[in-house]
């Protein structure tokens, strides 16, 4: 007999725990057992009879036991005959387990598996019966798993078989369960996952409205009559405004509850200040509590229009976009929450303001981070295909998304050949119809790369026109549509290797003064003047932020990885980092490249010198001598050639008369110790956060090295370990995983994350021959 403290603990609020540590993996298939015989046949025809490494029973003691996110491929070594849009790296199918036990009194309550990236096609059985197959790496999975689990004592037994044979794109996708798992428990009368939609709409001056819908279902074996209280609450939780209803709940259904909030004067969520709200949603029954759910949300108001671009709370924006995929050096796709902060503050310091999710669903933990950054969000769906499998994908985006203030767009396609057909604009007109189904408040784009002029096209189908590699056109797709709004929804493709100042091509480099691009696309520098010189082109989405592996484009073997970024695939910038930066943010911006770091025999032939500002005037001095005085142009930037000789090179720039900046570039000796810069010196000790340390090596002077390509060993003492190591050099073959990694062009990084329940210190040091080693602390955060 349950106590009435029972009933209130076994009713109260949902909990959500992540099922993230000690899975059991299997590299490698397991095949099943041929079945054979009547007996079999007839056991194999039954529910819950999972055969192998799907079975209950099934030994897994010699697996190798690990945490997710996880993903195998980057494991790999890298290997000539793996398909060289995934970076080389070896898919293929593996296998994981784990076991997880319930509490008797959890009995009663509706538990549900959830599981937000596979990569690629799962098949997931729970106490040996099958429970889900998923054809997609970037969509979410829930399953509800109520009538199938053990309580007490009895484990409860979970197979995955992960087959990343398939491909979704032409990327590096990584292989495994690549993004966090959670078991959720929650009263049997309780919000649905993703049920809640909660999307402020203006409605007049200063007055707002957000209607609030509550999904919610009853595993119970009775009617639910509930009373459901939505508040609004701001970040201090003062409350500022509540409503309630009542709702009946039919037993194994589904209802809506629909309210209202009011709400006058709120702060509006943009880019300089994106404030957030809570929405907290709270279901009583019978005077008691039984489920509850935050849901964040920010009020602003976005416009796209036909002739000026686009306007956030009604004030122009110019969207500075970065397309990106979203695998990082070292970690592959598995790439820890707090990584995602630290890649969006570096594009923001470029003076990014929009992020493009080419092309797929992404994390909750990145959308989360846009909006608690301010950075704009073009969502896109992976798959252009309507049918019902499909169309749940879609489906499934939007209800998780539909709340983010950062998002201002659904694209639902990236460059597909149907795009000019009558197929293509009318499979987009039903993805259309399916979105604003689930919110009207974004427009609906498509990511298109041609086919603008036929009859019926997918232009004809979109409430704004996306434009990928246009430049030519820009202006004709404009005339053409005079009424719709139109985006460049990708452009660039410029290529250039951090710290290379020469293209060659048997090394499989590309230097750095934005002189090389696809050949439909533009270096960085006539890309963005194409675009800022178009006021009707509300945005860039530059191909890309970072560096990803696979697309070694011109390359192949040996390159690997691709030279699209801004930033390395580290995070390292490249100097188009600065050219973005000078024509992006309003500090003053000075950078000289190259390094001056160059062979004796170099001495005395010329070297092309550039200048990345936003000054109106630089003057150029070697070794204390005026050698040049250049008006820059805005887009251009300026460039000298200069007869080599070691020593300084300094830039000053100017705005009228006023030294606005100055920078030095000088000849270093030869490296003579490490550094090690740790992103942050305080780390969570809860198995998830990580931080990524900058290695580099420096002179006698404590002047870095440019030049360095040094192997470096590390070592990690205490509660944290090195998940992943990188240098940004997209040819390289060296592990990702391991303590060594080579310097490249002056720089590496060694990404460490704690580990569970960590109480001790860390200490990272870094060791290489002849050279003072480095040691950084990093202390722990309860
Ligand atoms: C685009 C495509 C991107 C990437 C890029 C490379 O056409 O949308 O995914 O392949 O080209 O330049």
């Amino acid at each position: 007999m349950l106590t009435y403290a029972d009933l209130i603990a076994q009713n109260n609020v949902r909990e959500r725990i992540s099922i993230d540590r000690d899975w059991r993996f299997h590299l490698g298939d397991i095949p099943f057992p041929i079945i054979t015989g009547h007996d079999m046949t007839y056991s194999n025809a039954k529910a819950g009879k999972a055969w192998g490494a799907a079975a209950p029973e099934y030994n897994d003691s010699d697996w190798r036991q690990l945490n997710v996110p996880h993903d195998w491929a980057v494991e790999q070594p890298f290997d000539s005959t793996e398909n060289v849009s995934q970076g080389y790296r070896k898919r293929g199918v593996s296998w994981y387990r784990k076991s997880f036990t319930l509490s008797p009194m959890d009995k009663g309550k509706h538990i549900e598996l959830q599981f937000d990236g596979i990569a690629t096609h799962c098949t997931i059985w729970l106490n040996g019966m099958l429970i889900n197959r998923n054809y997609s790496g970037y969509n979410s999975i829930y399953i509800d798993v109520t009538a199938l689990v053990n309580y007490g004592d009895k484990q409860n037994k979970l197979a995955i078989r992960v087959d990343a044979t398939p491909q979704e794109g032409w990327w590096y996708e990584g292989a495994g369960i690549y993004r966090h798992t959670w078991l959720v428990k929650r009263s049997a009368t309780h919000i649905v996952t993703d049920g809640v939609f909660a999307n402020p709409i203006k409605v007049g001056n200063d007055k707002w409205q957000i209607p609030v819908e509550t999904e919610l279902e009853n595993s119970g074996y009775e009617k639910s009559n509930v009373e459901v209280i939505v508040g609004l609450y701001d970040k201090t939780w003062k409350k500022i405004t509540e409503q309630k209803t009542s709702v009946t709940v039919p037993t194994l259904g589904k209802s809506t509850a629909r309210l209202n909030l009011n709400v006058s004067n709120p702060k509006l969520w943009s880019v300089e200040q994106p404030t957030l709200y809570n929405v907290k949603t709270a279901i009583y029954k019978d005077g008691i509590q039984v489920d509850s759910l935050l849901t964040t949300c920010g009020f602003r108001t976005i416009r796209f229009t036909v002739d000026s671009g686009f306007y956030l709370n009604d004030k122009f924006v110019k969207i500075k976009g970065v397309c990106n995929h979203q695998d990082h050096a070292g970690v592959g796709v598995a790439v820890p929450d707090a990584l995602w902060e630290f890649r969006l503050r570096k594009l923001k310091e470029m003076g990014v303001n929009a992020y493009r999710c080419s092309h797929n669903a992404v994390s909750n933990e990145f959308l989360a981070a846009c909006d608690s950054m301010g950075i704009l969000v073009m969502a896109e769906n992976r798959n252009f295909n309507i049918s019902p499998d499909y169309m749940q994908q879609l489906v499934w985006m939007v209800k998780r998304d539909r709340n983010r203030p950062s998002i201002i767009l659904w694209s639902v396609f990236n460059e597909e050949p149907m795009q000019g057909t009558e197929s293509g604009y009318e499979m987009v007109r039903r993805m259309s119809a399916v979105v604003k189904s689930l919110d009207t408040t974004r427009p609906v784009t498509s990511a298109s790369n041609g086919g603008f002029f036929t009859e019926k096209n997918v232009a004809h189908a979109v409430d704004v026109i996306g434009m990928n590699y246009q430049s030519k056109l820009y202006d004709q797709v404009h005339q053409t549509f005079p009424n719709t709004p139109v985006i460049s929804s990708e452009d660039g493709s410029a290529y250039m290797v951090r710290g290379e100042y020469v293209t060659d091509k048997l090394k499989c480099t590309h230097d750095s003064y934005d002189t090389q691009a696809a050949p439909w696309g533009e270096t960085h520098r006539n890309n963005w003047k194409n675009i800022d010189q178009r006021p009707f082109l509300a945005s860039t989405f530059i191909w890309t932020g970072f560096d990803y592996r696979g697309e070694p484009q011109p390359y192949v073997w040996p390159a690997a990885g691709a030279s699209f970024g801004c930033l390395d695939q580290c995070g390292f910038p490249k100097a188009a980092f600065y050219i973005h930066q000078a024509n992006w943010t309003n500090q003053p911006v000075l950078q000289l490249i190259p390094h001056w770091n160059w062979p004796k025999d170099s001495i005395g032939k010329n070297i092309k010198v550039m200048a990345i500002t936003n000054a109106e005037q630089v003057k150029l001095y070697l070794n204390g001598k005026l050698i040049g005085n250049k008006k820059v142009d805005k887009y251009e930037m300026v460039t000298w050639y200069v007869p080599y000789k070691p020593g300084k090179l300094v830039a000053k720039a100017y705005s009228g008369k006023t030294e606005v900046s100055k920078v030095e570039v000088e000849t270093t000796g030869e490296p003579y110790s490490i550094e090690l810069i740790p992103d942050r010196t305080l780390l969570k000790g809860d198995g998830n956060d990580a931080i990524p340390v900058t290695v580099r090596v420096l002179d006698k002077k404590g002047r870095p090295v440019p030049t360095a390509n040094l192997p470096i060993e590390f070592e990690i003492k205490g509660d944290a370990e090195i998940i992943g190591l990188g240098n940004g050099d997209p040819n390289s073959h060296e592990a990702e995983k391991g303590n060594r990694r080579k310097l490249f062009n002056g720089l590496a990084q060694v990404i460490i994350q704690s580990k569970y329940d960590a109480v001790d210190n860390i200490y990272l040091t870094a060791k290489s021959a002849g050279l003072i080693s480095a040691q950084t602390s990093i202390r722990l955060a309860k």
